[in-house]
């Protein structure tokens, strides 16, 4: 795959250019509470701003289906940019999108008025009922708007709508800095891999994650699995997991339990079983011999201390790791000692005797809450669209800036 970057485009001086960021980011209370999506795609931005572009951010933030929102709007989102970028940036008022031909008028008057270097914001793309399915005249109307496309929301490469792959049949489309990087650092584990690759995969829902299993099946020496995933391989062998979080579709579960079969996967031989308060909490071998491992008002919520020290072994010896998904329920103490050493493991053999990647919203969050962000090669900004990605699929988002 060869990409259309920015930085192919001639001239940029006075164009309008209109960039699809992913600052989905979570917003409490009108306040920004991380914002390393921001941050990711600033490169980008200044980038634009250098090459005197006129430049008009677009984003969804949530999953408002179409309606107007008001905890989703992107104020909080622009106050943090005015920081972060320590200008100005103009809210265009696109309400919910449903304009009428003298309001669009007005948005293209302001955008003829902005001057170059100068940053403006569309308001949240997901307002608009015609963005999910790319229907209506939605695309055409965000082509209207600009010279170029730039797609730079890795993060939201995987959806087919109206503004990551729609705008993109009007007006030339490129790659921004950071759909590039991304790319480049994911392509290191499906393409140049360095062995022994040993990928981690946990998380909550077995039924995400099955692509991206059998992918590393065929790419990886060893695949350490936990979590969700790894209750489901319980119940479906035939152990008794109390109310344990598992997939209850019998056919997730078949394939869940098939790909636990191959020789490449590790599984956990202990597990912390206990309330979810936490009131109790104890640790439970896991025997050969099909067995009881929590009665039904109790659950599986992270892995034990034989296992971390037996996934030790295995991190110890990659040279490529990578990792998604926790092993437990780590929001609440004691239950976050597993994802948490998972967590410290990578990080202490990434940037040296490994190449450490991690994505993925829960994944990123211990990595943040640890402060080991700047430990490890490369953190993904993408959650869906990384797991896509190392599946071996193709984003549409990406063909649409690739060169044909
Ligand atoms: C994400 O948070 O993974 C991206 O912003 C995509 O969001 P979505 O899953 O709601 O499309």
């Amino acid at each position: 795959m060869q990409l259309k970057t920015i930085k192919q485009i001639n001239s940029l001086e006075n164009k309008t250019v209109l960039v699809r960021v992913d600052f989905n980011v979570p917003i409490k209370n009108n306040k920004v509470l991380d914002n390393s999506r921001i941050k990711s795609s600033l490169p980008t931005i200044k980038y634009l701003i250098e090459k005197k572009a006129k430049i008009i951010l677009l984003t969804h933030v949530g999953r408002p289906a179409g309606r107007v929102v008001s905890s989703l709007k992107v104020d909080p989102i622009i106050k943090d940019l005015n920081k972060l970028l320590k200008k100005k940036v103009k809210k265009l008022e696109s309400k919910n999108w449903k304009l009428s031909d003298k309001e669009k008028i007005e948005i293209l008057k302001i955008i003829e008025k902005l001057k170059s270097g100068q940053v403006a914001m569309l308001e949240n793309i997901r307002f608009s009922a015609d963005e999910k399915n790319n229907t209506g005249t939605l695309s055409q109307e965000l082509a209207n708007l600009a010279d170029f496309f730039v797609l730079d929301g890795f993060a939201v490469a995987h959806r087919d709508s109206a503004s990551v792959t729609g705008v993109a049949k009007y007006i030339p489309a490129y790659a921004g800095l950071l759909l590039q990087k991304e790319i480049k650092a994911l392509q290191k584990i499906t393409d140049k891999t360095q062995h022994p690759f040993v990928a981690i995969v946990g998380g909550a829902k077995a039924e995400t994650k099955i692509p991206l299993l059998k992918s590393f099946l065929k790419k990886s020496d060893s695949l350490l699995v936990g979590g969700g995933i790894f209750n489901t391989i319980l119940y479906a062998s035939g152990y008794k997991v109390g109310s344990s979080l598992i997939s209850t579709d019998n056919n997730i579960q078949k394939q869940i339990l098939k790909i636990s079969k191959n020789k490449k996967v590790i599984l956990p031989i202990d597990v912390i079983v206990g309330h979810k308060n936490a009131k109790f909490f104890y640790p439970v071998d896991i025997k050969k011999k099909k067995h009881l491992i929590c009665k039904n008002d109790e659950a599986v919520f992270d892995v034990g201390p034989k296992t971390i020290l037996k996934f030790s072994k295995k991190i110890k010896s990659a040279k490529t790791l990578v990792w998604n998904g926790a092993f437990g329920y780590f929001e609440k103490k004691p239950y976050d000692h597993g994802t948490k050493a998972i967590a410290r493991l990578l990080a202490s053999r990434a940037k040296g005797s490994a190449y450490g990647v991690v994505g993925g919203g829960e994944t990123l969050q211990v990595i943040n809450d640890l402060g080991l962000f700047d430990d490890i090669d490369f953190v993904s900004t993408g959650g869906g669209a990384m797991l896509e990605f190392l599946s071996g699929k193709e984003l549409p988002g990406i063909k649409v800036v690739s060169k044909k």
